[in-house]
C-alpha cells in the first residue's frame, strides 16, 4: 500500500537565545499507511508541533523532504493543503461568532456551494454532537465543546488526512473521554487517516495503532503500544518486607538481573510495615515463585507482593531515564532511594537510546 505520509530526514532548526540553534526536529523519517491512527507521544518541547507544522506546510523544513497525500510539502504546498485538515494546538474558532455561522463561513472559505455548505455543516454538528450549542457564540462554550468546534472546522473540507495537535490538552478527564468518542466515530465514518500529538500516555496507549515516542526532536521508538511495552519495559514487581531489607534487596536484584532486564535497579521506600522494594523484571509471573522461595530461604519476611504490567511511561523511562508523567520528575519521590543501577541517574546517553530502526528486538 502506498503511504499517505512519507518523510525522509525532515528537520527544523530555530535560532535560540544568543547564537544558539534549537534543533526542534531532527531527522524525522517515517511512512504512514492510509486509514491508521498514529500518535506522536512526548513531553513539552519534544518537537511534536513542529513536526506537524512541517507536514502541513505551515513551516518550511530546514532539511529533508516529505510527501503528504502524494504531494511534496515544499514543491506542492497548495495541493497538500487541499488534501488535509489541520487542527492546531490553540483554538481556531473565532470568539464572537455563533458555532453554526462560524462553520458556514469556513465552508464558504473552502468554496462549497450554499446547499452543500449547509448539508456539510449540519452533518458535522450532528456527528460532533454540537446541536445544543449551534446557536451560541464559541466564547460561551466549555473547553470540550470548543475543541469539538475546532475539529468540525478542520473537517469542513472533507480531508482524507487529519492532523490534530494536542486535541485533548487542558480538558477534564470526562471531556477528554467524550472528545475521544467523537474522534473515533469520525474516523469510522469518514475513513480518515489520523495523526495526532498528545502527552497523555493513556490516550496513546488506548487509541493509537501506532505510537511514535518523540524526545528532543527525535523519534526514539515507533511501534504499537503493546509491542513497545513488551519489548522495552519489564513488569514492575513490588515487594513489602518487614525488618532488615538488605538481604531482600540483593535477592530481588539478582532475580531482576537473571530475568534479563536492562536495568536491575531496586528502589526502596520506607513504609509503616517495613520496606517497599520495587524492581523491573521480565516475565514477572514466571520469576515470582522462585523469587519468593529464595526470599523465604534468605530469612526475609514478605508481607505483600504486587506485579504490574508495564505502561508507556515505563517505556519512556527505559528509553530516556526520565518519566513522562506530569506528577513525577526526574528524581525519585521523597523517601525513595535508588540502591543500585541508574533508575534516577542522568538521562541515557544518546548512543545508548534505541532509535526508530533499532526498536524492535532491542530486548528479547
Ligand atoms: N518559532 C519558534 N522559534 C524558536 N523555537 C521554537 C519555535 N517553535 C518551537 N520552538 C522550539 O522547538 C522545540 C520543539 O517545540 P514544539 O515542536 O512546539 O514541541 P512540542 O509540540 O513537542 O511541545 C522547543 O524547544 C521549542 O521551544
Ligand atoms: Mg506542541
Amino acid at each position: 500500500m502506498t503511504s499517505i505520509i512519507s518523510a525522509r530526514g525532515l528537520s527544523k532548526h530555530f535560532s535560540g537565545p544568543g547564537k544558539t540553534t534549537v534543533v526542534a526536529v531532527d531527522d524525522l523519517t517515517m511512512d504512514i499507511e492510509p486509514g491508521t491512527l498514529t500518535a506522536f507521544l512526548g513531553p513539552n518541547g519534544a518537537g511534536k508541533s513542529t513536526s506537524l507544522r512541517m507536514l502541513t506546510t505551515l513551516l518550511e523544513p530546514t532539511g529533508g523532504t516529505a510527501r503528504v497525500c502524494g504531494y511534496d510539502v515544499a514543491e506542492q504546498p497548495a495541493q497538500v493543503r487541499a488534501s488535509i485538515g489541520y487542527i492546531g494546538q490553540k483554538n481556531g474558532a473565532g470568539q464572537y461568532y455563533r458555532v453554526r455561522d462560524e462553520l458556514l463561513s469556513q465552508g464558504a472559505l473552502y468554496g462549497l456551494g450554499r446547499v452543500e455548505r449547509r448539508r456539510r455543516v449540519d452533518e458535522l454538528i450532528d456527528v460532533l454532537d454540537l446541536g445544543e450549542v449551534a446557536k451560541r457564540p464559541t466564547m460561551k462554550l466549555s473547553g470540550g465543546q470548543r475543541r469539538r468546534v475546532d475539529i468540525a472546522l478542520g473537517l469542513i473540507p472533507t480531508p482524507r488526512l487529519l492532523f490534530l495537535d494536542e486535541p485533548s490538552t487542558g480538558l477534564d478527564p470526562q471531556s477528554r473521554a467524550h472528545l475521544w468518542e467523537h474522534i473515533l466515530a469520525l474516523r469510522e465514518r469518514y475513513e480518515m487517516t489520523l495523526v495526532l500529538t498528545t502527552h497523555y500516555l493513556d490516550e496513546a496507549d488506548q487509541f493509537a495503532e501506532r505510537v511514535m515516542v518523540v524526545d528532543h526532536g527525535r523519534i526514539i521508538a515507533d511501534d504499537t503500544a503493546p509491542r513497545l511495552k513488551a519489548e522495552l519495559a519489564g513488569d514492575r514487581l513490588t515487594l513489602t518486607v518487614t525488618g532488615d531489607a538488605t538481604g531482600a534487596v540483593q535477592v530481588l536484584r539478582r532475580a531482576a538481573e537473571d530475568s534479563g532486564t536492562a536495568d536491575a535497579a531496586v528502589v526502596t521506600t520506607p513504609v509503616p510495615e517495613g520496606t517497599r522494594l520495587v524492581a523491573a523484571v521480565n516475565h514477572g509471573d514466571r520469576v515470582l515463585p522462585g523469587l519468593l522461595a529464595a526470599l523465604r530461604e534468605g530469612g526475609s519476611d514478605v508481607v505483600a507482593v504486587e506485579l504490574d504490567r508495564p505502561t508507556l511511561d515505563d517505556v519512556f523511562l527505559t528509553l530516556t531515564g526520565r518519566s513522562l508523567r506530569e506528577d513525577r520528575h526526574d528524581v525519585p519521590a521523597p523517601g525513595e532511594e535508588v540502591v543500585d543501577g541508574a533508575a534516577a541517574g542522568p538521562p541515557a546517553s544518546p548512543t545508548t537510546s534505541p532509535t526508530t530502526s533499532q526498536t524492535s528486538g532491542a530486548r528479547s
